[in-house]
């Protein structure tokens, strides 16, 4: 095999010091595992870009709720190392719990403003979690390119504003949604879906590009098409959480005079929970 796999922040920055050293650019892909081929398609795209790519698989415990799936979340390290071998990933690091938040960690990072919105508003907490462990992973890569879903919209968004706001030398590049034939979106919990789920699963997406359609035709009241579209998502089996057309730049309830827009949604389908969003821009007539 090719692929390094290093366990230790140290082992790691030595491998990077002697990239840097070389004149390397560096790409960094960060995941927790259970790759699927949207993230291979992450590693792709950092691999044309810079001259090494780093992966690292993490489940990170902070971004995880109270009775959320952390214990479940499916670990498969070995197909992983297969797969990012395969696709000629040059370091993947693959730490501890222990390694990452010693004893007595005690620093958070918080976007305020974003964290609590959409996703946050049901999963307290996690966008901490989630800020707080890329800015570690960025401080401990200090990569160059840093590649991530656009599933994760909310996600993005955040993490480009911390970045913006605690000027972190890295360029955030947000990767096209990786998809199912019938347009679900690929992630790693799809695996929690029964096979009747998996048949309704697709609805989601489907009212998402039903609503971005309406608005593109002239819809007005987006507050009606929201309500419209989380009762046809009821109907089709699923327990919607959210439909919000926003704008994209801070994710606040989008206005008739936004251009930009991003409609985010989520959704239970039994024990998993599915989200997606459809981002566009209103044509200007
Ligand atoms: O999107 C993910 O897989 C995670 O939220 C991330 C960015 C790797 C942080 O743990």
């Amino acid at each position: 095999m090719s692929l390094s796999t290093v366990t230790t922040i140290q082992a790691l920055r030595d491998m990077l010091k002697q990239w840097r050293k070389a004149g390397n650019s560096v790409a960094f892909v960060p995941t927790m595992g259970n790759l699927h081929d949207g993230h291979l398609q992450l590693v792709k795209k950092a691999k044309e870009c810079a001259d090494k790519v780093v992966v690292s698989l993490f489940v990170n415990p902070t971004q995880f709720g109270v009775g959320e799936d952390f214990n479940h979340y499916p670990r498969t390290e070995s197909e992983d190392t297969k797969k990012l071998d395969a696709i000629g990933t040059d370091l993947l690091f693959l730490p501890s719990v222990s390694e990452i938040y010693s004893e007595n960690h005690r620093t958070s990072v918080s976007v305020s403003g974003l964290s609590n919105l959409h996703c946050g508003k049901t999963r307290v907490g996690h966008f901490d979690g989630v800020a707080t462990i890329v800015c570690k992973l960025f401080n401990i890569v200090q990569p160059d390119l840093a590649y991530f879903g656009e599933k994760d919209f909310q996600q993005l968004t955040l993490i480009r504003t911390l970045v913006r706001d605690l000027n972190i030398p890295v360029e955030i590049c947000g990767i096209e949604t990786a998809r199912e034939a019938d347009g679900l979106a690929m992630s790693s919990r799809n695996g929690y879906l029964s096979a009747e789920e998996r048949l309704v699963a697709p609805a989601l997406y489907r009212s998402l590009c039903q609503a971005r359609d309406s608005i593109l035709a002239g819809e007005q009241n987006y507050p009606a098409l929201e309500k419209k579209l989380i009762l046809s998502l009821r109907e089709a089996g699923l327990q919607p959480e959210y439909f919000s057309v926003c704008r994209q730049s801070d994710l606040m309830p989008a206005g008739l005079d936004d251009i930009d827009l991003v409609i985010l949604a989520a959704a239970r389908l039994g024990k998993t929970r599915l989200i997606d969003n459809v981002y566009f821009s209103k044509v200007l007539l």
